[in-house]
């Protein structure tokens, strides 16, 4: 964002906001809910000028002409100018924008004059942004105005005719401070001004994206500034370019504090030493990138294949790539990130990760009517933090704001919720685990008392794209923490360099990441051994002296290796944990209380695109807890050329609840034929999108659908899930054991161990096999650099509120913040 030198910044930029009718016609709603969705745009906008360091804003958001609307669609424009004004003007405030209306007066209208008028007083003092509210604005009238003026003026005899120059008609303008507009953007596909700025406008670049209004993004306005930045502006003169004078410095992507390692000219001085890793899951392969990369001989056993769970699995039939469930790539992860970007990838600087794309929003449908919540992230860039203090009210009256207003969260509760967030965030990290850890996070929230909208916003929806984790399972500091950093990414805080809250890949796993990882670990020396599966370790004296290993045909192989990494799921690896393991180290034999839950994908492949927004869906008020994502609109290769060019769009959906009956067939996924699951698993997405009598989602869309085959013989009673997730239940972290083991050569990799991150993803996985490796290397007594273990960010607003924390917990009492545990926890923590 900041690559844009600020002298290649449009002075002033003025928006025709358009397309909203046509938008809501697209979608199915009415012209009202088309000015409803174009709310998330002018917070996003907004926000991203500010963080662009534009100095000055014009939104055209009524015209002199537009009374000629219905006066009901008049009313509901006015009504939600005013609610955004109210609503999003205590936050910019924050950010230093000042306001500004620009316009005749507003008959009839008195909120919004008054919202108007108080707010362009309130933020007179502003430093920032000047946002120029143009709302009953007419550019005739504007200078009908200032020719009245004049006139008055000249009658007074207070003006000759020949006062009368370029700055005189400018000084009796609306805002006679603000510069010439230097960039006007239209959106919509439209091609003219309609009567906006119409002196200020006399040279402006002109800037028509066919994006609408409401699907206008901060990539979208980016994109704008910076295609003005590489034009030529000669105001009437004939400039030539000289190239390498001004060209130097834009539209260049930013410079990124990344470092990507070169491959090695040479391999590693191989160390002589071998290791076993056991799983070519995310956490195999990132233990295998770091040991190949020391020099050490390594082998990966992979008893299915390679990938594991993250790999993309062809549908059968058709070929069409399928996932076990989509895979997403928050901002705060460092590891992962990290790792791909050492992933040679053909024509990218930044190797695999440069196949990372943002997403801009995520939506939270709803199936009972009640409108469907589209919450638009913040821009990338951080906020000055003295904008926010998490400790403060601002912070519960933001958290509670957005909850109220986006999911209907009735007042009181929402203010509970927040406060609860806060409390968890300026927990020490004794209470964290001590007592957080033990109790779920549904009971944290109190939620099963609570509202159906709170359980929704607070508990369950909350999390369910985080991690498909479900709010009464899930530990409260699992989710806490998870929330707590994806909260800090959305705010710009705690991401890795050019990261933002929300990231895909732009293509298929395998072909934008898996792929080309196992290419380069061959290419260090890798050997892959696919279909081969660990079977037993033999321990004697503290050390893992032989392996049981069985090739594909059945056979087993005895042998050693010097080091042994474990990367399999818990539930395979607790078959390992034979007599003399747990004798050798007693403390992972709570690795078999370890749960872990289904959370399985199911593509619908569409003959249609249907972007949805630009991110990720969760189905709010599905039974089988839905989420899912378009991916069309994020893949650099069209969906046609994989299978018979009929197929545009995957809906890629992923089912967290496998237990609950379904709406429409009153069975649990995980009683039901394949193509049970999938009919029940459409017609609730299709309850969700088509609410409200819309049309979103119709049966003619459909091309195919293809069900994750880890689902092993479903419709039968021996129904079973190859690839499970591990869970981190209330309880689970004294069980789960850190990679370092007691067993002198073996170590532990994969999302189940203690990591910093603490919640089942690629990046936990990816953590605790840098942790494995390190423990490796101190064992060998290697000078090699240890790998680099990312941090989540710390808030420093929260240290001393942590550290006065830190001490009620040791004498037992409950948080200071927390708005209702007024039990000491001990007694809770012996209930429970
Ligand atoms: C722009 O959207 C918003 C206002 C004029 C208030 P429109 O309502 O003009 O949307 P279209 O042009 O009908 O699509
Ligand atoms: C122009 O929008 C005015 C605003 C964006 C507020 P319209 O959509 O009403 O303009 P025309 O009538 O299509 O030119
Ligand atoms: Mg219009």
């Amino acid at each position: 964002m900041s690559s844009l030198s600020p002298d290649r910044l449009p002075r002033h930029l003025a928006i025709i906001v358009d397309g909203n009718g046509r938008w809501a016609n697209r979608h199915g709603l009415t012209r009202t809910a088309g000015h409803r969705a174009a709310l998330p745009s002018m917070f996003v906008i907004v926000n991203t000028a500010i963080d662009l360091g534009l100095r000055n804003l014009s939104l055209y958001l009524f015209s002199s002409e537009n009374w000629k609307r219905e006066p009901a669609e008049i009313a509901t424009i006015m009504d939600i100018m005013t609610n955004a004004i109210n609503g999003y003007m205590p936050f910019f405030e924050t950010r230093g924008v000042r306001i500004r209306w620009s316009g005749r007066e507003i008959d009839g209208f008195p909120e919004l004059t008054d919202a108007l008028g108080n707010w362009q007083e309130r933020t007179a003092g502003g430093t920032g942004l000047t946002l120029n509210l143009c709302v009953n604005y007419g550019g005739r009238q504007e200078i009908v105005n200032a020719v009245r003026h004049l006139s008055a003026e000249i009658a007074a005899g207070n003006l000759g005719p020949d006062d009368i120059d370029e700055d005189a008609i400018v000084s009796r303008l609306y805002q006679p401070d603000l510069p010439p507009v230097d960039l006007l953007i239209r959106t919509s596909g439209e091609k003219r001004i309609s009567n906006l700025l119409l002196w200020q406008s006399a040279y402006a670049e002109l800037h028509f994206p066919d994006r609408l209004w409401p699907d206008f993004t901060q990539t979208d306005l980016i994109d704008a500034v910076e295609t003005y930045a590489d034009r030529d502006r000669r105001f009437g003169g004939a400039v030539d370019r000289h190239p390498g004078v001004e060209d130097t410095g834009q539209a260049q992507p930013a410079p990124q504090a990344l470092e990507m390692a070169k491959t090695p000219a040479t391999l590693p001085v191989p160390t002589g030493k071998r290791v076993a890793v056991l799983g070519a899951g995310i956490a195999g392969l990132s233990a295998a990138l770091e040991l190949a990369e020391r020099g050490y001989a390594v082998t990966v056993y992979e008893r299915h294949e390679l990938g594991g769970k993250a790999r993309s699995i062809p549908a059968t039939g058709s070929g069409l790539p399928a996932e076990h469930g989509f895979r997403f790539f928050p901002g705060f992860y460092k590891n992962l990130t990290d790792t791909m970007r050492r992933i040679p990838f053909p024509g990218n600087e930044r190797g695999t990760w440069d196949n990372l794309v943002a997403t801009s929003a995520y939506l939270g449908a709803r199936a009972d009517g009640s409108g469907d919540a589209m919450i638009p992230f913040f821009p990338s860039s951080p906020l000055p933090p003295s904008v926010y203090s998490f400790t403060s009210d601002t912070a519960t009256a933001i958290i509670s704001y957005l909850a109220t207003t986006i999911s209907h969260v009735p007042e009181e509760e929402a203010l509970f919720g927040a406060r609860k967030f806060l409390a968890y965030w300026a927990s020490c990290d004794e209470r964290r685990l001590g007592q957080w850890d033990k109790i779920s996070w549904n009971d944290f929230l109190n939620a099963d008392k609570m509202s159906v909208q709170f359980q929704r916003s607070f508990a369950d929806g909350m999390i369910r794209n985080l991690a498909a984790i479900k709010s009464d399972e899930a530990s409260t500091h699992s989710v806490g923490l998870v929330s707590e950093a994806t909260i800090w990414s959305a705010l710009g805080r705690g991401n890795e360099p050019g990261g933002t809250v929300d990231r895909v890949l732009n293509g298929s796993t395998d072909e934008k990441l898996l792929s080309p990882w196992i290419d380069h670990l061959r290419e260090l020396g890798v050997d892959f051994k696919v279909g081969w599966s660990a079977e037993a370790l033999k321990v004697s004296e503290g050390r893992v002296t032989a392996l049981t290993l069985r090739d594909s045909q059945g056979g087993d192989h005895i042998t050693s290796y010097d080091y042994v990494i474990s990367a399999v799921p818990v539930e395979r690896f607790i078959r390992l944990l034979g007599r003399d393991v747990l004798e050798a180290d007693p403390s992972l034999a709570g690795c078999r209380r370890l749960r872990t839950d289904w959370m399985n994908g199911l593509m619908f492949y569409l003959k249609e695109e249907l972007p949805l927004v630009h991110g990720h869906v969760n189905y709010v008020d599905s039974p089988w807890a839905i989420t899912s994502i378009s991916q069309a609109q994020f893949w650099d290769r069209p969906f046609s050329e994989y299978h018979d060019h009929t197929v545009r769009d995957c809906l890629s959906s992923i089912i967290s609840d496998w237990f609950k009956p379904g709406t429409f067939n009153g069975k649990a996924a995980k009683d039901c034929r394949p193509e049970e699951i999938a009919r029940e698993a459409w017609e609730q997405i299709k309850a969700h999108l088509n609410s409200g009598g819309r049309t979103v989602l119709r049966d003619d869309m459909l091309h195919s659908w293809f069900l994750d085959p880890a689902i092993v013989a479903p419709g039968t009673p021996a129904v079973t899930n190859d690839s499970p997730l591990f869970i981190q239940s209330p309880g689970s972290w004294e069980d789960r054991p850190e990679s370092r083991t007691a067993i002198a050569n073996l170590f532990l990799a994969g999302d189940w161990v203690r990591t910093n991150i603490n919640v089942t993803t690629m990046e936990g996985a990816n953590e605790g096999a840098r942790q494995a490796v390190n423990a490796l290397l101190d064992a060998d007594g290697s000078a090699s650099p240890r790998c680099t273990l990312g941090e989540l960010h710390v808030a420093p607003d929260f240290e001393a509120l942590k550290e006065a924390d830190r001490e009620r917990y040791r004498q037992g009492l409950p948080h200071a913040l927390d708005p209702e545990q007024l039990v000491p926890f001990s007694q809770e923590v012996r209930a429970g």
